[in-house]
């Protein structure tokens, strides 16, 4: 099998069965991800290059273990220290690297679009590590992948993004998954957070109660409130956020059934989620964190062209 796509630029170009067979293949890398030996060499004669013109932690470590476990190689470009601080653009700086003879790029840059963009223009299979607030589809397929691990599958399962709907491309990316793979998605939080006309063009129900957004629920995905990308105030306080949208031990407490807790990271304890249910029971984080690198090899085996078997 093979996916539809040479890139990976966002969920929405995806078919579910591109869908199903990266969550198919992630399963079987994370059988290699609990061996002795955690390696296969599948990329053996693959070269990676990583751009990171944003910020990243988790992503950017997730993405190098992914390729260092198929055995590829690998190179990391970080925009501070690049000559991207010299005023080279985009393009001039993908184009130097790719006569260097690199085979794919994974890219993370805070402009919407900019891997859509990079894809009109070079030979190599783009990966997109997270563009602007567009999307960041390899979050969306590892939170799908964490989701089947509890639930069983995600047909008929009700998500509520919990949150900076507006500008999150962890919520864009996960609403177009989730609506194709057959889940039911809610998003809640403040007014201001919620892009207006959400519920008819992508199909999510909107509730800008918290508790009923969570009693309606099998799974809660929290999400960070991106003040970076907040020109005007769009809430009061950080505390105040706290006490009307954060996600309390009291609320999980108060529910009649017992939810599941995701968060893709980084989080802002005690704003958008308080510490104990971040670290209590029902919180699957870390297993998200963990799941992050069998999806990652998925996507890059796949798109290197090697099929699933
Ligand atoms: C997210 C991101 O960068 O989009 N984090 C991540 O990749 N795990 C979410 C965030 O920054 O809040």
């Amino acid at each position: 099998m093979q996916l539809s796509t040479k890139h990976l630029l966002g969920i929405k170009d995806l078919l579910p069965s591109d869908i199903a067979l990266i969550l198919q293949t992630a399963r079987q890398f994370k059988e290699v991800l609990q061996r002795p030996v955690k390696k296969v060499p599948s990329l053996r004669d693959v070269t990676i290059v990583n751009l990171f013109y944003e910020n990243s932690t988790r992503t950017r470590i997730s993405f190098e273990l992914a390729e260092k476990r198929l055995g590829a190689d690998t190179i990391n470009f970080t925009a501070s220290g690049s000559s991207a601080a010299k005023g080279e653009t985009l393009l001039d700086t993908v184009n130097n690297i790719l006569s260097m003879k690199v085979d794919m790029v994974v890219m993370r840059h805070s402009a919407s679009g900019a891997p859509h963009f990079l894809a009109k223009h070079i030979p190599a299979a783009i990966i997109n590590a997270g563009d602007g607030i567009n999307e960041h589809p390899t979050q969306a397929l590892l939170d799908a992948l964490s989701i089947t691990e509890r639930l069983g599958s995600l047909e008929g399962k009700k998500v509520v993004l919990v949150g900076d709907i507006m500008h999150s491309r962890v919520a864009l990316s996960n609403i177009y998954l989730l609506n194709k793979m057959g889940a039911e998605v809610m998003v809640a939080g403040p007014p201001t957070l919620i892009p207006k006309y959400i519920e008819a063009a992508l199909h999510v129900k909107v509730e800008y109660n918290i508790k009923k957004a969570l009693q309606w629920c099998d799974v809660a995905n929290v999400l960070r409130i991106q003040l970076e990308r907040q020109n005007q105030v769009l809430f009061s306080s950080l505390r105040e956020y706290n006490l009307a949208y954060g996600v309390s031990r009291k609320l999980l407490d108060g529910l009649q059934k017992e939810i599941v807790i995701m968060h893709p990271g980084p989080i802002n304890r005690g704003v958008e989620i308080d510490s104990d249910v971040a670290d209590g029971n029902q919180s699957i984080i870390l297993q998200q964190v963990e799941n992050g690198v069998a999806v990652r090899m998925a996507a890059l085996y796949l798109l290197a062209g090697k099929s699933s078997n």
